[in-house]
This record gives structure tokens, sequence and C-alpha cells, in this order.
């Protein structure tokens, strides 16, 4: 079943620019975004969403929380699901709600949907699984199509997510008369281009390779990033957390200088996210202050930064969700070739189920 791959997540990495082009097939149609499962009631009324969800799937709302403000102009708050259901939240009908689960079993994110769903709001789910809990409950579903993900470590989910909560962005800014006609057409184009940005080239894989005997002994890892790329950095820290249990966290770059930067010096390792059409001088200064104070710095990007040590080059594109999804596989391929040289279980980290249905 693994057909020929060494672990369901390699293949599962690989998988993912088929499995994008199936969750988009039929919902672009010329220059329009098309989503049989809902009709524009869905946003009538609707002044804000909130998202919840945990894990990767929460990584996946904090990247269309930029996109929901930026795209379709409507206000956006993300909650960790387990931190929602205790916090006494203010709920209002005029705010959508969306969870986001792979497996649609997921007991904090469904005890939310729960939530929500008892003070009236309206209610939608972008999952994986049909006829999970959570597509039974909801309101709504939008099903990601990815396929069965084994690999305990989410890859394919996440690109899938983010790609039908990209196009759903655009599908809200659409019907809200949000967005000019031109950056419409120019999203669109994008998202038609995202299959191609997950393909695993035989250099970007080899280059992981190299580099994952580098990056195995420290004291820990700060994966930077900013705006979307701040949510992939922590995606790309968890995927490191989990299957070679080393210490790795995900930060907004411009909040190194307050506080985290004291912990730099050459066994920390910084693996920055430098997307060439996004805040490059920003995240550039951010690096150079890390690289002042002797951090050993990756970076990755188009661009190549003499500062650095370690450099993974990614494409030239003209949008900066092209330069996240190629990213996302750098990361997700850096994480599993560090867990192989560390002879871990990469299908199935230790301490950790595919689908946490308990409190
Ligand atoms: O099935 P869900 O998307 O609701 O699962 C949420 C998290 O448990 C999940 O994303 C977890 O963080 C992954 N193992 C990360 O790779």
């Amino acid at each position: 079943q693994k057909d020929g791959f060494r672990f369901f997540m390699e293949k599962e990495i690989y998988e993912q620019s088929n499995v994008v082009s199936d969750c988009m097939l039929g919902r672009i149609q010329d220059e329009e975004i098309l989503f049989d499962e809902i009709d524009s009631s869905i946003i009538e009324g609707i002044n804000e969403i909130k998202i919840c969800a945990c894990g990767t799937s929460y990584h996946a709302g904090l990247t269309a929380s930029y996109l929901f403000e930026r795209l379709a102009k409507v206000r956006c708050n993300v909650v960790i699901a387990s931190e929602f259901r205790y916090k006494e939240p203010l709920l209002t009908k005029d705010t959508l709600f969306i969870v986001i689960s792979q497996s649609g079993e997921t007991a904090d994110t469904l005890e939310a949907l729960k939530m929500a769903k008892n003070a009236g709001l309206k209610t939608l789910v972008v999952c994986n699984v049909d006829n999970s809990s959570m597509t039974r409950l909801a309101d709504h579903t939008i099903l990601t199509r990815a396929g069965i993900e084994k690999g305990v470590a989410s890859t394919k989910a996440f690109s899938t997510q983010t790609v039908v909560l990209w196009m759903l962005s655009l599908y809200f800014a659409k019907q809200n008369d949000k967005i000019s006609k031109e950056t419409l057409q120019k999203e669109i184009h994008a998202l038609r281009e995202v299959p191609k940005s997950l393909i695993v080239s035989d250099k970007m894989h080899e280059k992981t390779k190299r580099l994952s005997k580098r990056y195995l002994h420290g004291h820990g890892f700060f994966f930077i990033g900013r705006d979307v790329f701040f949510p992939l950095a922590l995606e790309g820290a968890l995927k490191l957390k989990e299957i070679s249990y080393l210490h790795a966290e995900g930060y907004p770059a411009g909040e190194m200088k307050h506080g985290p930067i004291a912990l730099a010096d050459p066994e920390l390792f910084t693996i920055a996210l430098m997307p060439e059409n996004l805040l490059y001088d920003k995240i550039k200064s951010n690096v150079e202050e890390l690289s002042a104070r002797d951090s050993t710095i990756c970076t990755i990007s188009p661009l190549e930064f003499e500062l650095s040590d370690d450099f993974i080059k990614t494409q030239k594109t003209d949008h900066y969700m092209l330069e996240f999804f190629e990213m996302l596989v750098v990361l997700q391929l850096l994480s599993m070739e560090i867990s192989v040289r560390l002879g871990n279980d990469v299908d199935m980290p230790r301490n950790l189920a595919k689908s946490v249905t308990v409190e």
C-alpha cells in the first residue's frame, strides 16, 4: 500500500499535488469559485468568522484568517478548540462558525461545534471524512478530498484544507462584492498553479536529505515567518517535534526580539521562511538579527541570502501562496528526513494517535 515509498508520510507528501487537483475539481470554473455544498445564504447577515480546530488543522485555520480578512474583508478569529470550550466564549448570531478537522472526530473540536450549534450559529465543517461526527452535526460540510491519510503526521490534509479555505475566502469575497475582478482573476490563476508548487522534485528531496545530517543535534529550532508564513512556521515546528522529538518552536519573525532571541547561539537552528512576494525585507532584517547573534541559519527562499549557513532554493513565482505551498513540502520533507536519520518510527511516532477522540 505504500506504493514503493518508505513511509505513508512520504507517500502522502508526494500525493499532495494530485489530491489538491482533486480538491479543486469542479470548484473553479472559468473565473468563479463554486461549491455545490453551500450557497450564498451561508454568509447572509454574517459579520464575523470564527474558526476552531486543533493541531495542524488549527494552523490551516490561522492561515485562513489572513486570507479571509485580506481577500473577503471579513473579520476572522481563530481559537484552539480545547481553549474555546472553557473560556465561556461570547457567541453572536452574526458569526459563521467554521471547524476544521481531518478526521471529523477530534473530541475538542466536536464539542466546540456542538456549543456553536447550541448557541444558534451557522456552522460549517471543512473535513476529510464524510459521514464523520462533525459532518453529521454541522449545517454545511466542505470535503477536502485528500483521500485516507495514514501517517500520524498530517501532510495532505493540511494542504487540502488550506486550498479549500483559500477558495472559500474568494467565494465570500465575490458574494459580498469585496474583491475586484482583477484581483479575483489573479487569485484564481494562482490557485490553478498550486498543484505545480506541490510537486516534489528529486533535487528538493535530495537537498533535505543532505541537510538532515546537519540538523540533528543542538538545543533546538526556531521556525520563523511572517503573515501566512507564521502559521506555516508553526506547522513546520509541529512536524519536526512530532516525528523527530527535537525541540522546535514556530514564531512570528517580528516577535524574536521580544524574548526568544536571547536563546540564539550556533546550536540554535533557525529555519527562516523568506518568500519573495511578501514582506521580504522585513523578514530579512529579523534573520540578520539572529545571524548577528550567531544562530545557525537555514533559509528557504527563491532568493539567496548572504548570511545563511544553508539555503534551500524555492522557485520564483508571482504569488506568495505558491511560495507557501512549496515551502510546506520542504518543511515536511526536512522533518521526515531528520526523523529517518534519528531512527524514529516516521508513521507512528511515540505517544501520539492519529485521531484524538478523548479530551
Ligand atoms: O483530525 P483533526 O484534524 O481534527 O486532528 C487534529 C490534530 O490532532 C492533528 O492535526 C494533529 O495535530 C496532527 N497529528 C499533526 O500532524
